[in-house]
């Protein structure tokens, strides 16, 4: 059997109702402005959930349209896997939430840890689920809502994060020797650079007590430059075995939608690609890192642009904490 063996039949995406910007978070005492934030990340606004906003209510919105959009009734899903950081509980899961609040009374349902490359791992193991014939449609959501693990007093990390849901139908290619779907993935992780990027406390290891309040350990702590370093060699490497598994070149490429961490990471993943900005997708400055979320909303986004249509071939790229990082191409 040779790929590919999925497409991504319909996308959709879902952020809060509330737009905060630079300015506002300036306002709430932190010691920033809105020039620094745009000079050294692009961006000048992100979506914070209010009141009723939840990670599942996010999810349900993005996924109701991209199963409108992939003509997939709330019965035909056979699996739901949602990519989050960021779960309403820690027990059970997001997903299964999710679940219940679409119908999807045939689904399993589970959510997939890999921070910012959520979305694009859950997408390589829905499409896995369907070469293997366990499922025949699935549903891939990337959600956040970081503003609930965010510590809004730290500005290496606030200024950064926003909260959304982006989700895609994936579906089983109607004929054999197709070109459109999934042409290539890659994925890697190395957890020896897990505390460059984690939230200490709050897990089995170190439980919720007065301390971890006192010493904000349970919000999420970064190590900046740090990151910055890895993200761009990730990605980097990432693009590259992404198309070549695809035996494809840059030049194949219509438009590279990478995860949107920083206009500056965004910038060197498509110079080491050879990728001119004009085929790059960015829109950090509206959303911010919605880290799982990020890829989908983009996809979502740049589909409503006329900018990803029938027949455009899509390379995808995303890196986050674990370190996780991951790449796919993808023709549409
Ligand atoms: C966080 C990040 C934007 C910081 O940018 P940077 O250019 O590395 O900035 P530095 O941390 O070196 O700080 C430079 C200066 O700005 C200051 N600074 C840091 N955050 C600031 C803020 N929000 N507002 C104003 N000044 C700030 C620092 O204190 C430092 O001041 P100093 O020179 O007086 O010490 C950048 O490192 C980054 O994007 N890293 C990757 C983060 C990421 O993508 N994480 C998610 C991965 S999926």
């Amino acid at each position: 059997m040779k790929r590919p063996f999925a497409y991504i039949a319909g996308t959709g995406h879902a952020v809060p109702k509330r737009a905060v910007t630079n300015a506002d978070i300036a306002a709430m005492g932190v010691e920033t402005n809105d020039e620094w934030i745009i000079e050294r990340t692009g961006i000048r606004q992100r979506y914070v959930a209010g009141e009723g906003e939840s990670l599942t209510s996010l999810s349900a919105d993005a996924a109701r349209q991209a199963m409108a959009r992939a003509g997939v009734q709330p019965g035909e899903i056979d699996t739901i896997i949602l990519g989050t950081a960021s779960p309403d509980h820690l027990l059970p899961s997001t997903a299964v939430e999710v679940q219940t609040a679409l119908g999807c009374t045939r689904a399993a349902a589970f959510d997939l840890a890999a921070a910012c490359s959520g979305w694009l791992y859950s997408t390589i193991v829905g499409e896995s689920l369907i070469a293997s014939g366990s499922a025949d449609t699935v549903l891939v959501i990337g959600a956040e809502k970081l503003s609930a693990i965010v510590d809004w007093t730290d500005r290496n990390t606030c200024i950064l994060f926003g909260d959304g849901a982006g989700a895609t139908v994936l579906r089983r290619t109607p004929q054999r020797g197709g070109t459109k779907g999934i042409l290539s993935t890659y994925m890697r992780s190395d957890g020896a650079l897990a505390e460059l990027l984690w939230r200490p406390a709050g897990g089995g290891a170190k439980p919720f007590t007065p301390e971890s309040y006192a010493d904000r350990s349970h919000y999420i702590h970064m190590a900046g430059r740090e990151v910055f370093k890895h993200a761009v060699r990730s990605m980097a490497e990432s693009t590259d075995r992404a198309l070549d598994a695809a035996r494809l070149t840059a030049a194949d490429i219509d438009l590279l939608i990478p995860h949107q961490a920083n206009v500056r990471i965004i910038e060197a993943t498509a110079k080491h690609a050879g990728i001119s900005m004009d085929k790059v997708f960015v829109n950090v400055d509206r959303f911010g890192n919605t880290s799982a979320a990020s890829v989908p909303i983009a996809l979502n986004d740049a589909i409503a642009q006329g900018r990803v249509r029938e027949g455009s071939t899509v390379l995808f790229a995303a890196f986050g904490a674990g370190f996780t990082w991951g790449s796919a191409v993808v023709r549409f």
